[in-house]
């Protein structure tokens, strides 16, 4: 090999590498929050350069395009107003190979392609992009008092690579774990005695990407926000869900009905009692032998006629049930009022 062709050879090499780091660095990482986080990583690895070091982070849709710079002095101004306040670095981040980005407050208007660039003050190297997605939209699920078990539901593509970590937590209680699985296992967490041995997932969830996570026994006390947590070959998605343990298990116009027919049958219960006397024909009254006069109950609502008028005399007959006449009364009344 002659030595022109060696160095055609070195030269061909040389491409060769550039163009696989190329297109490593073509594949943007994802990165999904949910708005209302504190805060979110744009993750970036890379040593920057010895000499005039800067490093960069851009969004090329926007005008201006810098998210936030900086060089060995510190942050440089020329940032895109709406990242202003938001946007921070390690403070020693071009001496540690850790350029991630740290975004504050995190809003659905931050979603898009964030690029990662280094340079020497003269050129210019693209170390990575990370698409940013701000979720809002939460899947809500509902668990009805007595049901077996509740399914948190998320899918994601399937044929996920080994090294894949999947956490649901409790993101309302401090991102309390809830299950955690990791080297192709499930863990349930120490101190989380809440769920040990209430949850699990598909056996099969690399391949199908399936990681709903089931909820054995669901109570009152597992309603709440779960989240999901994946890291993946540097990418970290995430899905949001609100889980509501309903007790009763009647649909409303059931409910409605019921209380309609409580009222109805109250109401009509309450005039039976005060016309009770209308309805009432028998009444069945126990007396000793010896007692000298029984009252036998008889009471009656008529009109009175109006003040100023004749009395009325009333005649009360009381008749045995063979139809004899046992005793008659006069009452006369003497009307005071009006009815
Ligand atoms: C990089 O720095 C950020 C803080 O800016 C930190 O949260 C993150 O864990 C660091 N990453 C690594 C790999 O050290
Ligand atoms: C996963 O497996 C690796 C080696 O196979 C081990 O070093 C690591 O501790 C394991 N992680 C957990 C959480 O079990």
């Amino acid at each position: 090999m002659s030595r022109t062709e060696a160095d055609q050879h070195i030269k061909m090499f040389m491409v060769f590498l550039i163009l696989v780091r190329v297109s490593q660095h073509a594949l943007a990482a994802v990165v999904e929050e949910y708005e209302g986080a504190e805060s979110v990583l744009l993750p970036c690895q890379e040593l920057a350069p010895e000499v005039n070091p800067m490093v960069m982070w851009t969004r090329n849709d926007l005008d201006p395009k810098f998210v936030h710079r900086r060089d060995e002095n510190g942050d440089i101004t020329g940032q895109n107003p709406r990242y202003h306040g938001r946007t921070s670095m390690k403070p020693d981040a071009l001496d540690s190979e850790n350029l991630s980005l740290t975004l504050k407050e995190p809003q659905q208007s931050d979603s898009g392609v964030y690029t990662c660039s280094i340079s020497d003050g003269r050129d210019e190297l693209k170390v990575t992009d990370v698409y940013l997605q701000v979720k809002v939209h939460q899947v809500q699920v509902k668990s009805m008092e007595g049901v077996e078990s509740v399914v948190l539901p998320y899918k994601t593509k399937a044929g996920l690579p080994e090294d894949t970590t999947v956490e649901w937590t409790r993101s309302d209680l401090n991102f309390m774990t809830v299950l955690f699985f990791t080297n192709n296992s499930e863990h349930t967490k120490k101190p989380d005695g809440l769920y040990r041995g209430r949850t699990t997932m598909n056996k099969d969830l690399l391949k199908t990407g399936d990681l709903s996570l089931t909820l054995k026994y669901p109570t009152n006390r597992d309603s709440g926000t779960y989240t999901c947590i994946v890291h993946m070959a540097g990418d970290i998605l995430r899905e949001k869900i609100q889980l509501t343990h309903v007790r009763e298990s009647l649909p409303t116009w059931a409910k409605v009905l019921i209380i309609l027919l409580v009222v109805v049958l109250g109401v009509s219960g309450g005039l039976l009692f005060y016309f009770r006397h209308y309805f009432k024909s028998d009444y069945y009254m126990e007396v000793d032998s010896h007692v000298d006069s029984v009252l036998l109950p008889c009471k009656t609502i008529v009109c009175l006629p109006k003040k100023g008028e004749d009395n009325n005399i009333y005649t009360c007959t009381a008749y045995s049930s063979g139809g004899r006449i046992l005793m008659k009364k006069r009452v006369t009344l003497n009307v005071k009022g009006q009815c």
